[in-house]
């Protein structure tokens, strides 16, 4: 458009009157006065929530699926929302230790279906969706644990390992969200909870593509919250939680190197589990395993300037030793 023209077109614009820049400038004070109180309002309540947590949900009448329920935190979750007499759904890719972890819980009496799937195949995961939904019911939470950990020195990382990393730790997580979340948002009602890591909130050797991919999953959950919430719709029946555990002893962190070993233990499974269900059920929006760790090595350093934190960091000595070459060959 021309300059004249373009001219012309402001001139067509009637200027407010002062009555309406004064109601306008009114309107937005009032706006800004509302938001700090709800500010507030915030800082207390989660103050409050801190003495006084929330009663852990019922998770009784929900169906919940987990993948990479054949080992480590999945299979343990499973355990547990089982006794809680939710109806779990266990995905994994190895059908052999998936089928272990559906027999323990019927051996417990609980309920569980066992289903193979690979995460990362974006097709396999909708089949599953569609499966899942004919034979079991509608998925009410969905937990996005399956993962892989290949440590190697960055420039030794193998192109297959970044793939797979990335395919399984991130695309994997979120065509399962693509794929599950629909149906809940069709009833607003659901919860999500996603596995990510220390190592998604602060960099570590030996870690550098799966820190981004933990940093990632971070991310995703964090925009999906914005998204859902500035949505028209009411999703605030749509509850999300991200986990990052530290090292926790599966066999995913095959060579763990920790200076302090009291003070930075390795978390068991059960354990890690445990927390990870009172998560859920309390409806937190983000967590460490352990929790100590929230404030010692995320939100305190948060505070201080990169060099102290480059320092703190090497006192520790805190991280894992490469794997064996080709494991993921
Ligand atoms: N163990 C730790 O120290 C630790 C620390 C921080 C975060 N995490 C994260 O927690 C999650 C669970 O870790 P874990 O230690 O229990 O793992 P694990 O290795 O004990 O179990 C992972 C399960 O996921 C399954 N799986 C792998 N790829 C899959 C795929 N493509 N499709 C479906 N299933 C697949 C495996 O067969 C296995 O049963 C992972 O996302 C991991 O990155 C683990």
């Amino acid at each position: 458009m021309s300059e004249r023209g373009y001219g012309r077109i402001m001139a067509e614009q009637e200027p407010p009157t002062t009555y309406e820049k004064t109601i306008d400038a009114l309107k937005l004070t009032g706006e800004i006065l509302w938001t700090i109180v709800q500010i507030w309002v915030a800082i207390f309540q989660s103050i409050y929530a801190v003495f006084f947590p929330m009663e852990p949900k019922d998770v009784s009448g929900e169906i919940i699926l987990i993948s990479g329920t054949g080992h480590g935190m999945g299979r343990e979750m499973a355990l547990r929302f089982a006794r809680l007499k939710a109806t779990v759904v266990c995905v994994d890719i190895n059908p052999k230790g998936n089928q272990e972890t559906v027999d323990m819980i019927k051996q417990e009496k609980g309920k569980a279906f066992r289903y193979e799937c690979d995460i990362s195949d974006r097709a396999a995961v909708f089949a599953l969706q569609q499966k899942v939904a004919q034979e079991v019911g509608s998925v009410t939470v969905l937990v996005n644990n399956a993962g892989i950990m290949p440590c190697r020195p960055f420039l030794e990382t193998t192109e297959k390992e970044v793939r797979l990393m990335n395919e399984i730790n991130v695309m994997g997580g979120i065509w399962m969200l693509q794929a599950f979340l629909p149906p809940m948002l069709a009833r607003n009602h659901g919860h999500i909870v996603a596995m990510a890591s220390m190592a998604g909130m602060v960099g570590s050797k030996n870690l550098v593509p799966y820190c981004g991919t933990k940093f990632a999953v971070r991310g995703i959950m964090q925009a999906l919250a914005v998204e859902l919430r500035q949505e028209e719709k009411d999703y605030s029946g749509i509850k999300m939680t991200t986990v990052c555990p530290y090292i926790v002893n599966t066999g995913l962190a095959h060579n763990p190197k920790i200076r302090f070993k009291d003070l930075m233990k390795p978390v068991e499974p059960s354990d890690a589990a445990e927390q990870i269900v009172n998560a859920m059920r309390r409806e937190l929006v983000e967590i460490t395993v352990p929790g100590d760790l929230w404030y010692s090595s995320y939100k305190f350093p948060q505070l201080l300037p990169a060099r102290a934190v480059a320092i703190l960091q090497d006192f520790t000595k805190t991280g894992v030793e490469p794997h064996a070459p080709n494991q993921f060959e």
